[in-house]
């Protein structure tokens, strides 16, 4: 059974009179990888700041679960993150889309000033310091002030500064941003360290793909609202039936492959692309279209190089749904202007 560590209710937020959250309901459950992800500008950072209580909501509340609180006894155990900021402030730990660290401090400099915000004992912070240096790969560069060092490392930096107090949950606004991608896959390496250690990871970011591999669960959101939310795969079928054939042949006259005429084959594809180097055909019953396909390599004599199935990618899910939900509000718009049109003729 899923068990939530923090549950959003109803969470509506207004800035400059435009709502930007409208009505936000989820829940991030314990030992997840939770992944936020929306086109820039769509509340992302802002409901990262609302769950971690840096911003109050105009509605709704968020909750959190006290239980890993050991001196807590009561029954009743989720908490407002707005009533009670010093318990919420030691089970959870943020590291923002701007670095938080100082620039003129060492990495132990850095750990030791974080260490002491949280009010650890000596022993504790030596302790956690030390981890976290192992943890996060900043062995040897202890002594380096936060400035001299690479992108990648300074984002690592900050990470372990807001791992310090042990958090069982860890918030990350675009821990990737700007990052190459293989300083991109040591970031997700090492979240899934932290993540595997027990620690409830929240995070914000545009790399859908590798989000797709990362994350038990992820919520897309459209103009401040939940537009979806599930496993990447859940999403997948729900918002696409279609799976694509990826055919690579020699010599590679895709548009006599493309030909098909039989009617029964013809009624399951959604799409053919001829992308020059391959054909795609997107199909819901890629086993019947497959079937048609090969009859078709054998009569026009072509080498299979590559074959696969594969089911649409998450940046390709997001593409479409943010696309079609425009189209729709277009269409409104135009269906609008029609009407206002001829009330101005009668
Ligand atoms: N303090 C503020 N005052 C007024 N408007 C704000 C404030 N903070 C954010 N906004 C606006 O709220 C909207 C959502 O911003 P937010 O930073 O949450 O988006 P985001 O999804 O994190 O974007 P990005 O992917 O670029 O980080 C934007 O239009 C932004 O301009
Ligand atoms: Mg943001």
């Amino acid at each position: 059974m899923p068990s939530p560590v923090i549950k959003v209710e109803k969470v509506s937020k207004v800035f400059d009179r435009r709502i930007i959250l409208d009505n936000i309901d989820m829940e991030i459950n314990a030992g997840e990888i939770f992944g936020i992800i929306g086109a820039s500008g769509s509340g992302k950072t802002t409901l990262l700041n609302i769950i971690i209580g840096f911003i109050k909501p105009e509605t709704g509340d968020v909750m959190f679960r006290t239980e890993h609180l050991l001196d807590h006894k009561e029954s009743h155990s989720f908490r407002s993150v707005f009533k009670y900021p010093d318990e919420l402030k030691r089970i959870i730990g943020m590291a923002a889309q701007t670095p938080s660290f100082y620039t003129t401090l060492s990495v132990r400099e850095n750990l030791d000033y974080f260490g002491t915000l949280y009010g650890l004992t000596k022993d504790t912070l030596k302790a956690n310091t030390n981890t976290l240096i192992n943890l996060m790969d900043l062995q040897g560069s202890e002594g380096r002030p936060g400035k001299n060092l690479s992108g990648g490392m300074q984002r690592r930096l900050d990470m372990a500064c807001s791992l310090i107090h042990d958090p069982k949950i860890l918030i990350l606004d675009e821990p990737t941003a700007d990052l190459d991608p293989l300083l991109r896959n040591h970031i997700w390496r090492l979240v899934r360290k932290i993540n595997k250690r027990g620690t409830t990871i929240i995070l914000a970011s545009h790399h859908l793909s590798e989000l797709e591999l990362l994350c038990s669960r992820i919520v897309i959101l459209k103009e401040g609202k939940v537009l979806a939310v599930g496993t990447p795969n859940e999403i997948k079928e729900r918002f696409s039936k279609n799976e694509e054939i990826h055919l690579e042949s020699f010599p590679g006259n895709y548009d006599k492959i493309a030909d098909i005429k039989d009617k029964d084959v013809l009624k399951e594809i959604a799409k053919i692309e001829d992308k020059g180097t391959k054909l795609v055909i997107y199909t819901s019953k890629p086993e019947i279209v497959l079937n048609e396909i090969i009859k078709k390599l054998d009569q026009h004599k072509e080498t299979i190089v590559d074959l696969k199935v594969t089911k649409p990618t998450l940046d390709e899910i997001f593409i479409m749904i943010t696309e079609s939900e425009k189209d729709k509000q277009e269409e409104q718009d135009e269906e609008k202007e029609e009407i206002k049109k001829k009330q101005s003729r009668k």
